[in-house]
């Protein structure tokens, strides 16, 4: 069987995304930890992201206290509309999250259970910043319920980084920062074309 060949151009995945400023980026940093590694990463991809020519919006969860949902009147919470409008403006999103018991933090789960439909066709890619080696399939169960729930694009690179991969507040692993820097592009290149697609 012949399949239909489609160009590809050497080294496009990790090269600047240029041309993209007109999409609308949202960095997610879910860590309410003070010496967050993911919270690192997100800052990396913030300023690779800038340097593009394509500065991403920012959500900081340590900065925007959010009840618990208690799918009622936390619906109605001030800070929780705020996160709903930066969601729902935003084409692509990359959500920087701690591993907790082989999950996304119950910060990052919280925000998603309060904002729920501001997330439909979204672009979703993930940062996460881990304790240990083993954990790294530990954003299916999100990434699963953010495609069934609200036919969400997973990227299909995220990055997985322990704490080897960190010094004073940095990123010391220059694969690590490489890693960051392709996924943040990937995240814009991929909501551009869902965009452009129409789905
Ligand atoms: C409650 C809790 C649960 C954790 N569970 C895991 C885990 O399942 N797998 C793992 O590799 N690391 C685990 N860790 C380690 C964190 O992923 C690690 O400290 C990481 O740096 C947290 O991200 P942050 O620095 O952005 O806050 C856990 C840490 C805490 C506090």
């Amino acid at each position: 069987m012949a399949f239909p060949r489609v160009a590809v151009v050497p080294g496009a995945a990790s090269g600047p995304a240029k041309n993209l400023n007109r999409m609308s980026l949202l960095l997610i940093s879910a860590s309410l930890n003070p010496d967050s590694n993911s919270r690192v990463m997100a800052l990396e991809a913030q300023r690779v992201l800038a340097a593009d020519g394509a500065p991403p919006a920012w959500l900081d969860l340590r900065d925007l206290p959010l009840p618990i949902c208690d799918g009622d009147k936390t619906y109605g919470d001030p800070n929780v509309g705020r996160a709903r409008e930066l969601i729902a403006a935003a084409d692509g999103i990359l959500a920087a999250s701690p591993v907790y018991n082989y999950n996304a933090n119950a910060a990052l789960k919280n925000l998603v259970e309060l904002t729920g439909q501001a997330w439909e066709n979204k672009v979703v890619g993930f940062l996460c910043a881990a304790g240990g080696i083993s954990s790294y399939m530990s954003m299916m169960s999100l990434a699963n319920s953010l495609m069934l729930d609200f036919r969400c694009v997973i990227v299909p690179r995220f990055v997985y980084a322990n704490d080897s991969a960190f010094a004073s507040g940095r990123i010391k692993d220059p694969k690590i920062a490489d890693r960051v820097a392709q996924c943040a592009r990937a995240t814009l290149r991929l909501a551009a074309a869902v965009k452009s697609a129409g789905l």
